[in-house]
């Protein structure tokens, strides 16, 4: 009987669940209840939605307790067919938030902490009121840049101050006070706009109040806040990557700014001053934490260098690499000569790569990164690319379908029929390999597209025949000796 209890107990803990399941028959209806909810539109079998679910799980017993609480739902899109064909869900998972049951795309992040951060931010007031002096000490000791109107009357650029909040609360947390008290604590005048940078990233190589001034209208102040809100060298985490503009000198290290502020901005410091000097240069800089941005570190080669000094790399907007190979001195000398090199164009590009094949003769070309252009971006040849890992189960279920594909079309000069291990060569862009395997086509033009077709040679065929630049040539001799077999 203990036991029997003590079973009951625990299944009944693993199926409470935060998380709200919604169906075709009672989603509408509880949607429209809600001043806001998150909703996933997901699908049993797919592996992005598997790899949400503990986070979504995580973030929707947090918000469900948090103030004002924020429901979380989710739809099966292979049961509830209607609701996800109304809202257009095409992949999964989809996330949208609904606010009085209007639906708009959610664009955050999926981490747990990603999702609570982001939910609060829509949840709350699009701009906090700073009644007190002690309100806006606590909104000053935060771990946010924090974006403040100063109005002690009902202005024009008031509202517009609120409308601009309105539109960017995804990106920056607003506060607005007409308290004389509360401008007299910030030294600030009725009518400004202020960003104060939040005190773990204040630092003495640059003002930490900057002053908005210019006409007040949203694309002024987007501009603003947009140019001022990084400064010289911002704190980069997995969930807020996507703000920092390009080309991009990363300095990876145990940035740490929960346990260790003094320890991280050692470092820092060091990396202020050489973004300082190159500040009128066109080359941006962050920081950000060794172990979160592993595959980072990995992606340059630096993996083997010496985890007491940071490591660095430049990333640029068209997805180069350009890794620190001297190690970091305290002096800030040796990334002031590598930042300098890469700017006057010393620097190649990092590619990692297999060695080119010596001889390739099987039917299916072997691609590295090394000859990915030649070959794969050839005007010359129509090409089908799999992007392959050497564990995947499918890339191997597919392999005697490829080869016998690639067998078939060996005849026709034009078509080239190729593979690349994307583990141990990069990807250039604009190519995204984001599950295995992945497949392109790249005709001569080189517009290449993603083939989402059947994985069967008869699939294959059917869209090349449909695609080919030049038509299929496939010499009837070959052509017969196919048949024959
Ligand atoms: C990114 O997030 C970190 C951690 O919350 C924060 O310290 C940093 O200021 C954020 N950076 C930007 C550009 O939002």
């Amino acid at each position: 009987m203990q036991k029997f209890l003590s079973f009951a107990l625990l299944v009944g803990l693993a199926l409470a669940s935060d998380v709200l399941e919604l169906t075709d028959d009672d989603f509408e209806d509880t949607v429209a209840e809600q001043d806001i909810i998150l909703v996933e539109f997901f699908a049993p079998w797919c592996g992005h939605c598997k790899k949400l679910a503990p986070e979504y799980e995580k973030a929707a017993t947090d918000l469900k307790y948090s103030d004002p609480s924020v429901p979380l739902a989710k739809v099966d899109c292979t049961a509830e067919k209607d609701t996800c064909s109304r809202y257009g869900v095409s992949g999964y998972p989809t996330l949208k938030v609904f606010r009085d049951g209007e639906a708009s795309d959610y664009n955050g992040p999926r981490s747990a902490d990603g999702i609570i951060d982001y939910m609060k931010k829509q949840a709350g007031p699009t701009s906090r009121e700073a009644k007190t002096v002690e309100d806006i000490d606590k909104l000053l000791s935060g771990k946010d840049l924090l974006v403040v109107g100063c109005f002690t009357d009902d202005s024009d650029a008031k509202k517009e101050f609120l409308k601009f909040a309105g539109s960017e609360r995804d990106n920056y947390k607003f506060v607005h006070t007409g308290e004389q008290a509360v401008l007299d604590r910030l030294g600030t005048e009725n009518g400004d706009i202020v960003i104060f940078r939040p005190t773990h990233l204040q630092s003495k190589f640059e003002d930490s109040k900057i002053k908005f001034d210019g006409t007040v209208k949203s694309g002024n102040l987007k501009k603003f806040v947009k140019e001022n809100s990084l400064g010289l060298c911002g704190h980069m985490t997995p969930d807020n990557h996507s703000q920092f503009k390009k080309p991009l000198c990363v300095v990876y290290y145990d940035v740490d700014y929960r346990k260790n502020t003094k320890g991280t901005n050692y470092w820092r410091n060091r990396i202020m001053k050489v973004a300082k000097k190159l500040s009128d240069k066109k080359i941006f800089f962050a920081v950000a934490n060794r172990e979160e941005f592993s595959h980072e570190v990995e992606a340059n080669g630096l993996t083997d260098k010496s985890v007491d000094l940071p490591v660095v790399a430049i990333v640029t907007d068209e997805g180069h690499k350009y890794p620190m190979q001297a190690d970091f001195t305290r002096d800030g000398k040796a990334l002031e000569e590598f930042v300098n090199d890469y700017l006057d164009g010393k620097i190649e590009p990092y590619l990692k790569s297999e060695p080119i094949p010596e001889s390739d003769d099987g039917p299916v070309k072997v691609i590295v990164a090394k000859n990915f252009q030649d070959i794969v971006m050839s005007e010359e040849k129509d090409v089908l690319i799999e992007f392959y890992a050497p564990w995947c189960g499918h890339c191997k279920s597919l392999a005697p379908k490829y080869d016998e594909l690639a067998e078939k079309l060996s005849a026709d000069d034009n078509i080239v029929i190729a593979k690349m291990d994307a583990t141990a060569n990069d990807v250039p862009p604009p190519f995204e390999v984001r599950g295995f395997p992945t497949l392109y086509w790249v005709p001569m033009n080189n517009k290449p597209k993603k083939y989402e077709g059947g994985r069967e040679v008869d699939d294959f065929m059917k869209y090349i025949k449909r695609e080919a630049t030049k038509g299929l040539n496939i010499p009837k001799k070959a052509k017969k000796d196919k048949e024959e077999l």
